[in-house]
């Protein structure tokens, strides 16, 4: 069984699909611990209604990574909860050396376009304001760069005439609902291979 941290700072729609997904038995795995730098991020709530350790830590001074002091309590907490893999969902904090260090090709992530299209914040309006015909949601392994790790699963939308970027990103949290079990199932069945950027199945 694959044990899984959440971090996230939001409202949790992906974490709950993974919830969702472990009680439908979809996925055989199990949510160790979600932890938000949001005190009130309603991702805590839906883990503490799993059942699962929810935890704040606040990570000021810095406003956009997760480091020092932090960082190390975030260290403590995945590891006094057995974590295997770290899944971020929604978590608007870079990922500096320590965390990357401690779980080599272990911390994955979902981000709402097709990358490596659009990678940083509001992807889903980028692609609207491009003009794309198509977006998505791409889950990935997380490196030392912006969104730029080796792709596990990429999943696909119309952009539609009249969509305002709230209708597409509805539209892409749909696929983000499936394509992260999805990513995870795969890491759980324990054939991914990374070969350089390439994710293969054994
Ligand atoms: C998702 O759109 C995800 O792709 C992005 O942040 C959003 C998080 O949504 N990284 P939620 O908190 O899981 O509902």
């Amino acid at each position: 069984m694959l044990n899984i941290a959440m971090l996230g700072s939001g409202k949790g729609s992906n974490a709950q699909a993974i919830m969702d997904a472990i009680a439908a038995k979809k996925l055989d795995a199990c949510i160790v611990c979600v932890i938000a730098d949001v005190a009130d991020a309603f991702i805590l709530e839906r883990a503490r209604q799993h059942g699962a350790p929810a935890f704040f830590v606040d990570c000021a001074p810095f406003k956009t990574k997760l480091a020092g002091a932090a960082e190390q309590h975030v260290l403590e907490i995945l590891r006094q909860h057995g974590t295997d893999v770290i899944a971020l969902a929604g978590f608007m904090r870079i990922i500096k050396g320590g965390l990357l260090a401690a779980y080599p090709q272990r911390i994955i992530n979902i981000h709402p376009a097709l990358l490596p299209a659009f990678p940083g914040v509001e992807s889903w309006k980028q692609a609207l304001d491009y003009g794309t015909k198509v977006a998505g949601c791409t889950v990935h392994f997380v490196d030392a760069g912006t969104d730029t790790g080796p792709i596990i699963v990429q999943r696909v939308v119309p952009v539609l005439a009249g969509d305002t970027p709230e209708m597409l990103h509805a539209r892409i949290q749909v696929q983000e609902h499936e394509a992260y079990p999805e990513a995870l199932r795969l890491i759980a069945s324990g054939r991914l291979q990374i070969k350089g950027r390439r994710v293969l199945q054994l």
